[in-house]
């Protein structure tokens, strides 16, 4: 069975809809560590309250390669075969990323390249785009940057504000992390410069659809 380590810094709800399907049996593989940099993270209550190893590593005083290291050691030691960043808010050292090469996923609440780096939702908004999205990625060196793994469109409405945008996004979100995730679990994606191309479909042609 395939090892997850889950990072997260706040609410964690992406987080929870991969826990949900892992349980589900939908996801093949168990969670075996989630490492958040916040104490006070909602995701890390959830994830001891789901009876799952969960512990917070503080970065308060570190270099980042000093911190990195900590959470590289934590994630081997749980022998982590895919990271998955879900709402991680710490760019990773190109020691983390070397670490686990081609095996970082981040989720993004934009289609990348459009609008990286924080308050995406509220970038696309502001931009006036009439449709944005969000996008699972493959982490490299540079901040939202690697090859992407999967993405989904969402209309942008005129009465949108950043807030029901985000919802509209997050339940997107929910969906492909976990699509994502078992297309890296099963090898179907092959990696061809930029590109993640697939090289099978998934097993029972999975695909995730967000709650209700
Ligand atoms: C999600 O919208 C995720 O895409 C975003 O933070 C939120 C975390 O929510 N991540 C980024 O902006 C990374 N640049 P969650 O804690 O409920 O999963």
């Amino acid at each position: 069975m395939k090892q997850l380590g889950i990072l997260l810094s706040g609410r964690g709800s992406n987080f929870e809809a991969i826990a949900r399907n892992v349980e589900a049996g939908k996801i093949p593989a168990r969670i075996a560590i989630v490492i958040s940099n916040r104490e006070d993270a909602p995701g890390l209550a959830r994830a001891k309250e789901m009876g799952l190893k969960a512990v917070y590593l503080s970065s308060k005083g570190k270099e980042r390669e000093t911190y990195d290291s900590e959470v590289v050691a934590v994630l081997r030691a749980h022998q982590v075969d895919l990271v998955c960043l879900a709402g991680f808010m710490r760019v990773l050292s190109p020691y983390f990323v070397r670490a686990f090469p081609q095996r970082i996923l981040n989720i993004h609440p934009a289609l990348l390249p459009a609008f990286p780096g924080l308050n995406a939702q509220k970038q696309a908004l502001e931009y006036g785009v009439k449709f944005t999205g969000c996008t699972v990625h493959l982490v490299d060196e540079g901040v939202d940057t690697g090859p992407i793994v999967c993405q989904a469109v969402v209309p942008v409405l005129d009465d949108d504000t950043v807030e029901t945008l985000s919802d509209r996004i997050l339940k997107e979100e929910h969906r492909i992390y976990s699509d994502a995730i078992c297309l890296m679990l099963e090898d179907c994606i092959r990696i061809e410069g930029r590109r993640a191309v697939l090289v099978q479909p998934p097993s029972g042609g999975r695909s995730f659809h967000p709650e209700p």
